[in-house]
This record gives C-alpha cells, sequence and structure tokens, in this order.
C-alpha cells in the first residue's frame, strides 16, 4: 500500500475560487477566445511610477539583505505613524509586525492566538482565507451571515447569538467587505466592542481594503474604547497601492502580539523582501494624489455597473460602499450561482451570446467560493477597463436573456 505522505490536517485546507478560474480563462484565451476577467481581486493597473523607482533606487543602493523578522525598524515606526494617521488611534513600532502580503498576516496572527477548539466567527460570504485557517487550526469556525438588505452587513443580535461565552475567542471583520463591498458603521462598532467586552473576545480585523471607500469614511474597530488592545488589525500595499505582486503587508496590535508574529515570520518566511519594505515605506510617505485618482475611477466603474446591471431582469444589485466589487443577487434565474459562473465563462457564447460583441465570455465568480451564504449570488471585480466593463454587462444582458 502506497506510503502516507501528506499530514491530515492539509485536508483541513480550502483552495481560493479567483485560482480555479483564473486557471481556466488562461485556456480559454489560448484557444483565442475572448474573455472580459471581472474575477480578479486585482487593481489593473501597476503600482504608482514614484513607488517602482522607489524599489528600483533601493536595489541599486543594496537594499539586498534580510531584514529583522518583523520588519525593518524604519518601516515598522512608518507604518505605525500611517496607521496612527488613518485610524487616529496610537501605535508604535514594536506594535507592528510586517509581512510578505496581507494574506500571511491573517495566517500568521490566528496561529499565534487561536487554540484548538476555540471558537472563531467570521462574516460569510468572506475571503475565503477566514474559513480555510480556522478548521486548519482546530478550532471552530462559526460563519456570520451578511444581510444584502443591511448592504450586506449583520444583524448585531446574530453575532451574538453566534457566541459561545467562554469558548468563542474571536470575531474577523472585514471591512469594506470582499465578495460584497459592505461596509461596517461606526453603529456596527460601537456594538461589536460591546460585545467584545462582554465575551471577552479578540477581534482580527482586516482593513485590507480601507482606502477604498465610497461614501462615509473608513471605521475601524480599534477607534472603540479598550479596542486596540483586543485586536490585530491588517492592512497593506496589495489593493491600496496596485501592488500584489509585490507582497506586502502589515498587522497592528499590542507588543504581545507583534512579538508573536515576528517569532511566527522568523520561524516562515524569515522577513518581507528589503527593498520592497524600502518602496513601501516611500508609498507610505508620498503624495497620495494615486491612490485618490484610482479611488475616484473605481467609483465611476462602480456607478456605471451597478446601474446597469440593475437594467438586467431578473438581477438586483447593491451599490458597494468599498472595495472593487459588486455582489449582484441572480437568485431569480433558477441556477445556482456555480452553474452561472460556468454560463458566463462558457456556455453563453455556445448558444451565440456575445457574437455582435466580439466576446466569448465574461468570468465571475460564484458567490458560493465565498461561503454557503454567497449562494444566489456572484462576484464581479471591477478592476477593468470602464470599456471592457461596459462590454461585460452587455454580454450578461445577452446571457441572462437566454436563461
Ligand atoms: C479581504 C482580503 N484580505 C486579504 C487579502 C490578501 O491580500 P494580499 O494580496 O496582500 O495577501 C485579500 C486579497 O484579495 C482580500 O480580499
Amino acid at each position: 500500500m502506497a506510503r502516507k505522505v501528506i499530514a491530515d490536517r492539509v485536508s483541513k485546507l480550502g483552495g481560493e475560487g479567483a485560482f480555479v478560474v483564473q486557471k481556466k480563462v488562461a485556456m480559454l484565451r489560448r484557444e483565442g477566445k475572448k474573455i472580459v476577467t471581472c474575477h480578479i481581486g486585482q487593481p489593473d493597473r501597476p503600482a504608482p511610477k514614484p513607488v517602482v523607482d522607489a524599489a528600483i533606487k533601493a536595489l541599486e543602493d543594496g537594499d539586498h539583505g534580510y531584514t529583522p523578522s518583523g520588519g525593518k525598524l524604519e518601516m515598522r515606526e512608518t507604518v505605525a505613524e500611517w496607521l496612527t494617521k488613518t485610524r487616529g488611534v496610537e501605535y508604535n513600532w514594536e506594535e507592528i509586525c510586517i509581512t510578505p502580503g496581507a494574506k500571511p498576516a491573517i495566517f500568521l496572527a490566528l496561529l499565534a492566538t487561536i487554540e484548538a477548539g476555540d471558537e472563531v466567527i467570521y462574516p460569510d460570504p468572506g475571503y475565503p482565507t477566514y474559513g480555510s485557517v480556522i478548521p486548519f487550526l482546530g478550532a471552530i469556525p462559526k460563519p456570520l451571515p451578511l444581510v444584502e438588505e443591511l448592504g450586506f452587513r449583520f444583524q448585531l443580535d446574530q453575532l451574538e447569538k453566534l457566541i459561545t461565552p467562554g469558548k468563542t475567542r474571536m470575531i474577523i471583520l472585514n471591512s469594506p467587505e470582499n465578495p460584497t463591498g459592505g461596509v461596517l458603521t461606526e453603529e456596527d462598532m460601537k456594538g461589536i466592542a460591546e460585545l467584545c467586552h462582554e465575551y471577552d473576545l479578540l477581534v482580527f480585523s482586516d482593513e485590507i481594503y480601507s482606502q477604498l471607500i465610497y461614501g462615509e469614511k473608513h471605521h475601524s474597530i480599534v477607534q472603540q474604547p479598550g479596542m486596540k488592545e483586543r485586536t490585530i488589525v491588517m492592512d497593506g500595499h496589495s489593493k491600496t497601492y496596485a501592488m500584489t505582486g509585490w507582497r506586502l503587508g502589515f498587522a497592528g496590535g499590542t507588543k504581545e502580539t507583534a512579538r508573536a508574529m515576528e517569532l511566527l515570520m522568523t520561524n516562515s518566511n524569515s522577513c518581507a523582501a528589503s527593498f520592497t519594505q524600502t518602496a513601501g515605506r516611500y508609498a507610505l510617505m508620498m503624495d497620495q494624489a494615486p491612490v485618490i485618482e484610482m479611488r475616484e475611477e473605481f467609483k465611476r466603474r462602480k456607478d456605471m455597473l451597478v446601474e446597469r446591471l440593475n437594467t438586467i431582469d431578473g438581477i438586483t444589485c447593491h451599490n458597494p460602499e468599498g472595495a472593487f466589487y459588486v455582489f449582484p443577487n441572480v437568485r431569480s434565474f433558477g441556477k445556482s450561482s456555480d452553474e452561472i459562473e460556468e454560463f458566463l465563462l462558457t456556455g453563453a457564447a455556445e448558444l451565440g451570446v456575445g457574437k455582435d460583441l466580439g466576446l466569448d465570455g465574461v468570468s465571475v465568480l460564484s458567490g458560493t467560493a465565498f461561503g454557503p451564504f454567497g449562494a444566489g449570488y456572484i462576484r464581479l471585480s471591477y478592476a477593468n477597463s470602464y470599456e471592457n466593463l461596459e462590454l461585460a454587462v452587455e454580454f450578461m444582458k445577452e446571457a441572462f436573456a437566454k436563461l
């Protein structure tokens, strides 16, 4: 009999739908098919030129070595200042850990704080990593349903019902949210903070889209009294500065959580790349015009997309307040979200859809790629050109008419 090689814990990890669709799109394109991609969660532009220049200069200046595992001291100082400025809550460098992308910050923060058997509440539909890492650590996942009618926020009493006193350890928050674009209000934060104090809970606050807010300003749970000490707040460069491939993120917490994450970094990645930290530090300190310009362009696309999706018979699309996703409700078509994902990518063209547009498919993600409560929805990223998005909606209009 073949010897078992892979440890059982690996079977607890989930994949990510976006990467599966990414591969399918690559194969269709190799066959010469024209696909408009709306499945990818990354800005459709390069990092700002001054940041690229700062990275090149860093390399030319000899920035080639390891850094301390928690990050360069000056990078940690700059992140602390940036968090202090953007959240209005005082951080110092010893409370910061720099990570190679924001995703490792999720993994390491949970690894540092969650014991096997703990219950962890997280948003559903939500970023797939949460529901994957929680069981990987032997903890118990408690999905918190997001409600379309509430702008994909959640009811506080629903949250309270999920708390098991003495067993629930942590709530994961993600505002603005992937995949829904939902944004939590200051009132929500107040209510969540009260529950955290009452039941002695920690928070992991994924704020990777903090700079992509279209309505009211960003609210962070750390702004609530006594919450900084209970929270690991995560943010990073991937979305704000269009630096997904550079792998740079960071977490702010207490000295204790930063030290634990630093030790985990020593034992896993050693450190985030030195020259990206130098350039990333520059990004946080530079004139933020490129960020503002990108946000305005995203808003323009979102408004068009939401308006036009809502003109398609059978679709309702909430107008999101943040991130760069829309999450239309497609329940009325009587097909599963997975079937609709496949239909828009390949099936519709087989029925002749898109011929006049010169388009063979649109890649979207099934809402269930983000958890069971995503059933009945699809996610479209509007990190694509305005013109391509117009084309995508035209294609969808024709395609849905055939369902
Ligand atoms: C909610 C959320 N958290 C974390 C990440 C990971 O960010 P990074 O690419 O910096 O690891 C993403 C990326 O899509 C995300 O959507």
